[in-house]
């Protein structure tokens, strides 16, 4: 086996960023670049401003960049010298035509596949990295052999990532385990041996799992699959201990301490699941199933999805049933936007429809995240989701606040929508004086626990998932509620 010397990556984001980072700082003799189309997002990589926010990273960039980890556009000089390249570009839903709004869309991956085939000669390992749906392995592998030419010899494998956003690092670092699939074939396996050999540099053999190349594949979206489905499952039962007077998190515990079930992943919240996997991945499982002749497997994950959405809209219809079935112009102060907390990244984010919905309504939003951009909150919220007779609402109803205290400033309502630990830490006394009465706050991630008592000792109204807290003003109507969620997705909304 020939030593590897140089890796190449292509596609600069959340995971090929992280993860190419973690492999130079742990294999200082390779040569590590990572490209992307996007010469912005290079341009920041080889800043002090990283375009990713994401624990620990700064300092593994800043030891690496310049010695033996570059960030680059020039995706050809990259992919010609490199002996491994890794294809970690986005995998898309797909927004139009066969599929639309479920299959994975594979346009970035194919392009990558052939440019490759293009430009380089020699051996070539090419690793999938982003999550794709079953057998696009073989796609890749097709348009190689379509295009193949005496100077090239590659083998594809698949090596999906399961790093959480926020944890990356640490996840990189000290990974469950590395799933590495390839071809059954001789060729197959000592390309899967060359691809261990970097992680065993730093990850114990054993967590070093190698399949055959469609079970790595279809490991990923199970992976996701099962995750998302642990978050539908204890959402649903947030809906019932509402209703019942039980506490989520009282059954979360006991629960969670049957080791079969164990106590991870079992957080209800209003954020569903957020974040750019586990939708797009259930969505593709769902579609898989249903082209692959399978409707009763599609449709038990598609419930997955369904409970989801169902966990956004009541949230939202809550809060307009608790203020008095109305939200129009009445000042909401959304605190949180990233879909979890410790990362700046908004992808699927509850924030975004809960937002919405609320603007829908007419509310006035004032929203502060620590870590999102005020351009990329708006450009979250102007993205068009109504119909052509139903004009988008105007961004006017929203400001981004600097600080939580000017977002709670003159507000009839506080909406909890990420769990940032620094939301725990705020003078709520301060705030309450400051907010118009009642004063409502919604706690849409229970991280106010701790807190409800004196809370309501200050005089608000606290509402959280899965729990029953304040004793509703006696006028509070639920039909709006109770209308919403009868209906399919908001009316307005698409969710
Ligand atoms: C990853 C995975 O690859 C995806 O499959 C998974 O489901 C989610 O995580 P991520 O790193 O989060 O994607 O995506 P993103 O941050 O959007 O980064 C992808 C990068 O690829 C972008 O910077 C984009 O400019 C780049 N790209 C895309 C290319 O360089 N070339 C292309 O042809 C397409
Ligand atoms: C996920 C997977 O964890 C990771 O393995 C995969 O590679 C990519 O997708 P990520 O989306 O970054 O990672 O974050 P994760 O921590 O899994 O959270 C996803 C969403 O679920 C967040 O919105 C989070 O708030 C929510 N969540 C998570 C809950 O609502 N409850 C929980 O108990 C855990």
């Amino acid at each position: 086996m020939e030593p590897v010397k140089r890796i190449c990556c292509i596609g600069a984001g959340y995971v090929g960023g992280p993860t190419c980072s973690v492999i130079a700082q742990m294999c200082p003799e390779i040569t590590v670049t990572v490209v992307d189309v996007d010469a912005e997002r290079i341009q920041a990589w080889n800043s002090e401003q990283l375009p990713i926010f994401e624990p620990g990273l700064q300092e593994v960039v800043e030891a690496q960049r310049g010695v033996n980890l570059f960030f680059s556009t020039d995706i050809d000089k990259a992919v010609r010298e490199a002996d491994i390249i890794f294809i970690s570009v986005n995998t898309p839903t797909k927004t139009f035509g066969l599929g639309k709004g479920r299959a994975a869309d594979l346009k970035y991956i194919e392009a990558c596949a052939r440019r490759i085939a293009q430009v380089a000669t020699g051996y070539k390992i090419v690793v999938e990295k982003s999550t794709v749906p079953v057998r696009a392995a073989e796609s890749i592998q097709r348009i190689f052999s379509a295009n193949t030419k005496s100077s090239l010899s590659f083998q594809v494998l698949s090596n999906p990532e399961f790093l959480a956003e926020g944890t990356a690092i640490s996840d990189l670092k000290n990974p469950d385990r590395v799933l590495i699939g390839g071809d059954e074939t001789p060729e197959g396996r000592r390309a899967i041996e060359t691809l261990s050999s970097i992680y065993m540099r730093w990850v114990p053999k054993t967590r070093i799992i190698t399949t055959n190349t469609w079970s790595s594949e279809l490991s990923k979206l199970a992976a996701n699959a099962f995750l998302a489905q642990r978050i539908s499952s204890i959402n649903s039962i947030s809906a019932l201990c509402e209703v019942t007077g039980a506490d989520v998190e009282e059954v979360a515990h006991a629960i969670g301490t049957d080791q079969r079930i164990g106590n991870r992943f079992l957080k209800a919240s209003v954020a569903g699941f957020g974040g750019s996997c586990f939708q797009k991945d259930v969505l593709n499982l769902v579609y898989l199933c249903e082209a692959l002749n399978l409707p009763e497997v599609a449709r038990y994950w598609q419930q997955v999805i369904e409970i989801n959405e169902y966990q956004r809209r009541r949230f939202a219809a809550r809060i307009v049933s608790c203020l008095f079935n109305t939200v129009t112009d009445k000042k909401i102060a959304l605190l949180g936007f990233a879909f979890k907390k410790d990362t700046g990244d908004t992808r699927e984010s509850s924030s975004i429809y809960i937002s919405k919905y609320l603007m829908d309504e007419g509310a006035r939003l004032h929203i502060y995240d620590p870590k999102v951009k005020k351009e990329q909150i708006m450009q979250d919220l102007s993205r068009s989701t109504t119909s052509a007779e139903e004009p988008e609402p105007g961004l006017s109803l929203v400001s981004i606040a600097s600080d939580p205290y000017e977002a709670c400033d003159n507000a009839h309502a506080i909406v909890i929508c990420t769990e940032w630990d620094i939301f725990k830490e705020l003078d709520y006394e301060r705030i309450y004086q400051a907010m118009l009465k009642p004063a409502f706050i919604f706690d849409g991630r229970r991280i106010l626990d701790s807190l409800h008592g004196r809370l309501q000792q200050l005089g608000f109204q606290v509402e959280t998932i899965g729990k029953r807290i304040s004793q509703r003003i006696p006028f509070t109507a639920s039909t709006i509620a109770q209308l919403d969620l009868q209906a399919p997705p908001l009316k307005k909304m698409k969710i």
